[in-house]
């Protein structure tokens, strides 16, 4: 970081994907691996902040200094996530399921159960990050994750807006040497009233300049 540090604040950070089971063997997870969440939150305690980070099943070491709290689901992460409030940053960086098997089995499910297929019913998770943008306690400032495929800009300015967040981090998926599991990345962060470009760089560096602007937008007066 480059001077202004966060020193004094508490900052919640969340990191991984979560996995939601199907059965006591099969869960759906995803491709996240968790470095990036692991850098900001890393990079938010070296100079001070109070940092609580809540992570889903990664194999990643905890940065010195952090709080770490474990988690498997969405449903796990978002009740540690409300337990850890009040914060004066929140960043979702987690990659958290969207759906979830509506009646997890408490057996394996054997394959002769489902003849040729097998049909899971899937239910909608909690919008963590919304949750936390409406909360009564809510953060001064909340970021959030946007990872994407395709039209950038513009579906991280409808996140931004629709999730009620103070910044968003879009990056693209799916592309050579950037998102999940990478080292790199490039960071294209979206406010209302801006938007800036940060890298290709090591997600390490990246999570120092992102926590700069959150510095930097803390300072502003309200
Ligand atoms: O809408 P989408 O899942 O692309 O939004 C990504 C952002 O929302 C990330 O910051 C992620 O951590 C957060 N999120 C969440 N809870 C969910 C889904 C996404 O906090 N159930």
């Amino acid at each position: 970081m480059s001077g202004r540090s966060l020193d004094g604040l508490r900052v919640l950070v969340t990191a991984g994907p979560t996995f939601e089971d199907i059965d006591p063997v099969r869960f759906i997870g995803n491709r996240s691996s968790g470095k990036m969440g692991f850098a900001i939150a890393a990079a938010a305690a070296a100079p001070g902040a109070a940092t609580v980070l809540v992570a889903g099943p990664v194999a990643l070491d905890t940065p010195p200094g952090v709080e770490r709290v474990d988690v498997r689901s969405a449903a796990q992460m978002q009740a540690v996530v409300e337990a850890a409030l009040p914060a004066d940053v929140y960043i979702g960086a987690a990659a958290v399921a969207d759906f979830t098997p509506a009646r997890p089995a408490t057996a394996k499910i054997k394959k002769r159960a489902g003849g040729d297929g097998l049909v899971l019913e899937l239910v909608r998770t909690a919008d963590i990050l919304a949750g936390v943008a409406a909360h009564a306690r809510r953060p001064r400032l909340v970021v959030g994750f946007a990872a994407e495929t395709g039209d950038l800009e513009a579906n991280a300015r409808d996140k931004l807006a629709r999730k009620r967040l103070d910044l968003i981090a879009a990056n693209l998926v799916g592309v050579a040497g950037s998102g999940f599991g990478a080292d790199d990345n490039t960071l294209h962060v979206f406010s209302a009233d801006g938007a800036r470009v940060l890298g290709p760089a090591p997600k390490t560096e990246l999570a120092g300049a992102l926590l700069d602007i959150v510095a930097e937008r803390l300072q502003r007066p309200r």
